[in-house]
This record gives C-alpha cells, structure tokens and sequence, in this order.
C-alpha cells in the first residue's frame, strides 16, 4: 500500500498526462491533500457557474458531495462526464427532503385548501438537494438558490407567489426570510411526519413562508454562546457565519454568507484582523494558512467537519485517474434525461435570478 506522499506524487503525474481532457472542480470544504489539485475552486453557485461554462474537457472530476456533482452533470455539456471521488460523499441535509414527503406536503396543502391550484406556492430549493428535487422544483416554475443569493431567489419567489415552500435548509430560509424584513409570525417549520407539518390550517393561512425542517449537522454545532464568548474574550473580533447556522447565532454574527463570501471578507480584511468563523472546518484551516498575519479562529471548541464530503479522499482521486488513464470510467454521476431536463429550468431559473 501507498502512503500519503505517494499517493499525492502520482495524482500529480497522473493529472498531468491527462490534463488535455480532464478539470478538478474542488469545493472550499475538501481537505487540502485534494485541494491542492484543483483547476477551479469556489462555493456551490461558482462551481454549478463553472460546470456550465466549460466545454472543452470530457472528464469534470468533482471533488465535493453527490448533489454538486449531479447539478454539474446538468449543466455540463452532454458529452461531458462528470466523476465524484466517492460515492458516500453525500449531504444528509440533501437527503432530509425526498419527493415523495414534498409531494405529500403539497396534497395535505391543496387538501385542506392553503392553496387552491399549486400554482399559489412558489418552490424555492436550496442547491443542497436531489436532482429530484430540483426537478420537482422546475416542473413548478419555482428556482434553486445557494447560500449566496437565498435573499435574491427569496425576494423573487415572494414577489410572484402567494406562498414560498423552501427546501431543506430551516436555516437558510429563516435566515433569508429575516434578511428580507419577513415578520417572524409569517414563517412557519413544516416538521416532517407530522400532519399539516405540526401547523394549524389557521397558521399555514397567515404565513408567506414555509420552512422545511432539514439542517446540516455541521453548521448546527455553532451555538450564540460560541459568539458571545469570543465577544467578551475578544472584542474587537469579526464573528462570520454561513448561513447555514441558526438564526440564534447569525443575528448576532456581524456578518454572515457563503463560503466565498467569507474568504472575501477575511482576505480583503485588514492585516492583524481578528476573525472567529462559523463553518466547515477545512475552510477555516485553510484560510488560517493563507492568511498567517491576521488572527483566525473557528468559532466553536470543537471540530466542525463535514465527514460526508471528507469520504472524497486523495486515495480516491489517485483510483478515478488510474481507471482513466486505461480508459476505464468510474464512479460517473448522472441524472436522469427526465430529471435533468426539469431540474435545469429551476437552475437556470436561479442564473437567471
Ligand atoms: P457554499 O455554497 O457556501 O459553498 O455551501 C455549500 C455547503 O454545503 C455548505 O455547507
Ligand atoms: Fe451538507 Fe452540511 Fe456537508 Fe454542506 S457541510 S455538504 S450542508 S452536510
């Protein structure tokens, strides 16, 4: 068996002999030992952007979690094959919100008369979900959104609909609805397995926005009184938090958005800064390295890595360009001509936005 120096020596001659036809797409939150090999890096809505704007490599190697790669495979050319590492590097949250449970919500809805025609519910569905999902989206004139326009999508949703169905991310949807000035009472958790999503009919009337009760177990590990300690320890400190974190904790952050945004807010910060950051681990780590003259922290004591997307590992890379270099294709993700054609008009719904 190889060890870790090896395997990183060969992925690079190999990325070399098949750099004519092959791209490394990497999200912020891999671990450097794949990091260090990417072609592009960016946060979802960069890579998806990205994904669609190359045209000229067959092989995208997406270094990141299924659903990223399934939205590359939609906007990629259709001779483009795009590869994940592993096939466990997958998001829980993507999976909190299956078609066949938001199909069940919009029947208990039409049911009991929240809406009358499906067309009075604009969905609205983060990025972190199925191909499905996205489909289910596009078929019903709603949009994608990421971490980083969730205000923007949000805004346009409310503005052509009566109601907004976000999925999955609680968070995201709170966070978003806040940033917009949406009164707390008209946001309402649809709590799976419950029926009516735990609501009365009377609350589901009053509210604009429904939540779907997904959440992503890394961000939900930052706690208020993680941002309050550091206040009081260090007051001069910049609290930056992805959206994904609670309300709690992002209405007290002095800023907050998706991973690009935070990398752009701790590079263009003055040397000497002092950050605490509330996200994936990686990210942090990486950006302490970059950034040795300013003061970087993560926000909470305790290690906050997303373990799905670290199934990717460099041993993986080394195995998908092996197989290529004797013309084997491995571990390609592809969706479903159907589904694919759905979910892209909700992608591109959001490229548009
Ligand atoms: P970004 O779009 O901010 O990179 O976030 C993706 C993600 O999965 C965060 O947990
Ligand atoms: Fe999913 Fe959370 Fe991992 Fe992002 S950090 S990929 S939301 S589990």
């Amino acid at each position: 068996s190889l060890d870790r120096k090896e395997i990183v020596e060969r992925i690079a001659a190999r990325k070399h002999e098949l750099a004519d036809n092959l791209l490394i797409l990497c999200h912020h939150y891999q671990q450097q030992d794949l990091f260090q090999f990417a072609d592009l890096t960016g946060d979802s809505l960069k890579l998806a952007k990205d994904a669609a704007a190359i045209s000229d490599k067959e092989f995208l190697i997406f270094c990141g979690v299924h659903f990223m790669a399934e939205s590359a495979d939609i906007l990629a050319n259709v001779n483009q094959k795009v590869l994940l590492p592993h096939l466990h590097a997958g998001c829980p949250m993507a999976d909190m919100a299956t078609v066949g449970a938001v199909s069940q919500a919009y029947t208990e809805l039409l049911s009991v008369g929240i809406m009358a025609d499906e067309k009075d519910m604009v969905p609205v569905t983060y990025v972190n979900s199925s191909a499905a999902i996205k489909a289910f989206v596009g078929e019903r004139e709603g949009s994608v959104c990421t971490s980083s326009n969730g205000e923007k999508v949000l805004k346009w949703a409310l503005a052509k609909g009566e109601k907004v169905f976000f999925f999955p991310d609680e968070h995201l949807g709170r966070n978003s609805a806040a940033a917009l000035g949406v009164p707390d009472e008209q946001v309402l958790l649809w709590r799976r397995g419950e029926i009516l999503g735990g609501n009365s009919v009377a609350d589901l009337r009053r509210a604009k926005i429904l939540l779907w009760d997904g959440y992503c177990e890394v961000h939900m590990r930052f706690l208020p009184d993680h941002v309050r300690q550091w206040k009081l320890r260090e007051p001069d400190i910049q609290i930056i938090a992805h959206p994904e974190c609670p309300r709690d904790v992002v209405s007290i952050a002095d800023q907050y958005g998706s991973t690009e945004t935070i990398i752009s807010a701790v590079r263009n910060s003055p040397s000497g800064s002092k950050w605490a950051i509330a996200t994936e681990i990686n990210l942090v780590e990486r950006l302490k390295r970059e950034h040795p003259d300013k003061d970087i922290h993560l926000l909470a004591p305790t290690s906050c890595q997303c373990t799905t997307m670290d199934c990717n590992q460099p041993v993986n890379l080394l195995w998908l360009l092996d197989n290529l270099a004797h013309g084997k294709v491995k571990n390609q993700i592809t969706v479903e001509k159907k589904i694919a054609k759905s979910a892209s008009l909700a992608l591109e719904q959001m490229l548009a936005i």
